[in-house]
């Protein structure tokens, strides 16, 4: 008997035959792309610690879009960096506010493109935290569910198709959900962050977004990021709630959480590739270390493979431009 009769090669002899027996596909269409919009701003503002990332205007972001919808992307993520900011977060819910406004272009202009919103209140508070505070600096929870809901409802009147709450309060995707239903909203899809990790790789996104908190940290809202179990019991939370899709964030180095979401779910799981794990990847690059097309590529394919449906990536549009090519 001629030895070894299992030989898995014989499946990666070409590239024909490595194609049909792929497990896991990369697809425009599995990706969302975060954008930054601006009150005020003219033209767009590089992020340094995002190179290749801008802030846009709403005309900026209404042309991204339709290159986002030429290359068939699953949709947008909008985040607003608004003129003024105040203890509550006040711009959050404001009718004309930037994210409002530019959610408005793009289903007006952009017919087929999901339109998403991010939902939270730290972009607009003052002080850069996710919620209301206290008189002694901490969050509170329940008074900062009513200024959500009133954003979220804000934000589906302006005609967003998907709010991505990311502010890790308890219990805000059931009112989230009731907020919007009583509001004539019952078909706007959430996508909770469920397991949101309180990261160091978010440390980009703050001079993104202009959200750095003033003081102290998100660990009293935000997961830690040593725990596995408490990420399961938080997507069973949200389903119960009423989410539609369960995040996870950051995606590559949660892996195992976004898989075990998934399997303990068997809900549509989303994971966010976040600005530190594209700023690192971007550095590599630059760097001339790894070659960027291929990690972007072995990254999100990566987090595919561990369960995610949906992917949030500041690397969309460059994905599906190579996977047209
Ligand atoms: C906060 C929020 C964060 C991100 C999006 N919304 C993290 C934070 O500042 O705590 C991070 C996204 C990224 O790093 O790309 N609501
Ligand atoms: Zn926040």
């Amino acid at each position: 008997m001629p030895f070894p009769r299992a030989r898995p090669r014989r499946l990666r002899r070409t590239p024909a035959l490595r194609a049909l027996v792929r497990e896991t596909t990369l697809r425009p269409d599995q990706l969302v792309l975060p954008l930054f919009v601006e009150d005020g701003l003219d033209e767009p503002l590089p992020i340094d610690a995002m190179p290749g990332v801008s802030r846009l205007s709403p005309d900026g972001a209404l042309a991204v879009a339709r290159d986002a919808a030429a290359l068939g992307l699953g949709g947008v993520m909008l985040f607003g960096i608004p003129a003024t900011k105040d203890p509550a977060g006040s711009g959050a819910w404001d009718d004309r506010a930037v994210v409002q406004r530019t959610t408005r272009a793009i289903r007006d202009a952009v017919p087929g493109l999901t339109v998403g919103t991010d939902l939270c209140l730290c972009e607009y508070t003052d002080h850069g935290h996710c919620g209301l505070l206290d008189e002694h600096g901490a969050v509170q929870n329940d008074a900062t569910l009513e200024l959500l809901e009133r954003t979220a409802v804000s934000q589906a009147d302006a005609g967003a198709e998907v709010l991505y709450p990311s502010d890790m309060m308890d219990g805000r995707i059931g009112r989230i959900r009731d907020a919007l239903d009583a509001a004539g909203h019952d078909q706007v899809v959430i996508v909770a962050h469920s397991a949101k990790l309180a990261s160091a790789y978010y440390g980009p996104f703050r001079e993104a977004a202009g959200s750095t908190p003033a003081f102290g940290d998100r660990r009293s809202y935000q997961m830690d990021p040593a725990n596995g179990d408490e990420a399961v019991r938080e997507a069973l939370t949200d389903v119960e709630e009423g989410a539609d899709v369960l995040m996870v964030k950051p995606a590559g180095p949660a892996l195992d959480l976004i898989r075990r979401v998934k399997d303990a779910t068997r809900m549509p799981v989303a994971a966010y590739q976040v600005s530190g794990e594209y700023s690192m990847i971007k550095a590599g690059a630059a760097a001339g270390y790894v070659d960027e097309d291929a990690i972007v590529a072995e990254s999100l394919t990566a987090i595919r493979r561990a369960g995610a449906d949906v992917i949030a990536t500041y690397f969309a549009l460059d994905v599906a431009r190579a996977l047209q090519a």
